[in-house]
């Protein structure tokens, strides 16, 4: 863990172990704010598993760049606070749904989505994260703490492949993300984000159609493993998944596919001939 990043974990942990007491201890000046049209939230107040600190502008617009959010994706942001990366989702065409537990935040989110005009295309709902099932979710957006992040690691991996991820500021330890980004303006700390793409699982043995076998291994998207060719045992190199696509080399050629209903199939050398592999007997 980096300098930086252990300062940012120090930071929100310590606001959500000091922020969680007194909220616990007043739940009736909670309830009551959830009606108030007037409510503010505050930066650092308590939440469940971490507080509310929003994302700045310009880290939103980024994330869901990185996310390549396109109009027919679910996106789901858990923990929405006052509901900006909803909104903005919203804003570019997406459907978008937040689980948020603090109710004021939900109450806020859903006047600003009916303020901005997306309401049709937004949801917000008062509900824990970890007990809510969001796997019909394209995009997740999450704004956590690495432990939280590890949590969900498990669930996030069994959702469909190509199912993108974003998270601000922290990372899931050994799945690596697939691309990290920065902003400089707008935005003071918590400026950096990471995206994730959900694998497919394609660890096993696969008969090719030209009688080789190839046997994976798979560590989140990362592959290795052995191609044999007749009396030959190759091994496969350079190779991972980005969602439902594979790329490996094996003897020195290149091959990429994609990964659908239990067979992988593409072409070898940029297109120079077609490849196809089924799981293999046994
Ligand atoms: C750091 S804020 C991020 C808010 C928003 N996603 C953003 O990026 O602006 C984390 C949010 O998670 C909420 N939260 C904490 N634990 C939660 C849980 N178990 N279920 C749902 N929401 C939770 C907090 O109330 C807070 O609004």
């Amino acid at each position: 863990m980096t300098l930086k990043r252990t300062a940012l974990v120090a930071t929100l942990a310590l606001c959500t172990a000091i922020a969680a007491a007194p909220a616990r201890a007043q739940p009736a000046a909670a309830a009551s704010a959830a009606n108030d049209p007037g409510y503010v939230p505050s930066a650092g107040q308590a939440g469940k598993d971490v507080i509310w600190l929003p994302t700045s502008q310009s880290l939103v617009d980024r994330m869901l760049e990185m996310a390549e959010l396109k109009p027919d994706d679910h996106l789901v942001d858990l923990g929405s606070g006052d509901g900006r990366l909803v909104i903005t989702a919203a804003k570019r065409g997406a459907t978008a749904r937040g689980i948020e537990y603090n109710p004021d935040l939900v109450a806020l989110s859903i006047r600003t989505a009916a303020a901005e005009g997306v309401a049709a295309r937004t949801h917000f709902e008062k509900a824990d994260l970890f007990e809510s099932d969001f796997s019909n979710a394209t995009v997740v957006t999450m704004f956590l703490l690495p432990e939280l992040n590890l949590r969900l690691r498990p669930i996030l991996l069994a959702m469909k492949p190509g199912t993108r991820i974003v998270s601000n500021s922290f990372d899931m330890d050994e799945w690596s993300p697939d691309a990290t980004e920065e902003v400089t303006s707008d935005c003071s700390t918590y400026c950096q984000a990471y995206r994730w793409t959900v694998p497919a699982q394609v660890a096993g043995n696969w008969r090719l159609g030209d009688g080789a076998e190839l046997a994976l291994q798979q560590r989140f998207q990362m592959l290795e493993g052995t191609l044999r060719r007749g009396g030959q045992l190759l091994p496969v190199s350079e190779a991972r998944m980005h969602g439902t696509q594979i790329r490996f080399t094996a003897g020195g050629e290149s091959y990429t596919g994609q990964w659908s209903e239990r067979q992988l199939q593409g072409t070898v050398n940029g297109g120079a001939r077609a490849w196809r592999a089924v799981p293999a007997p046994g």
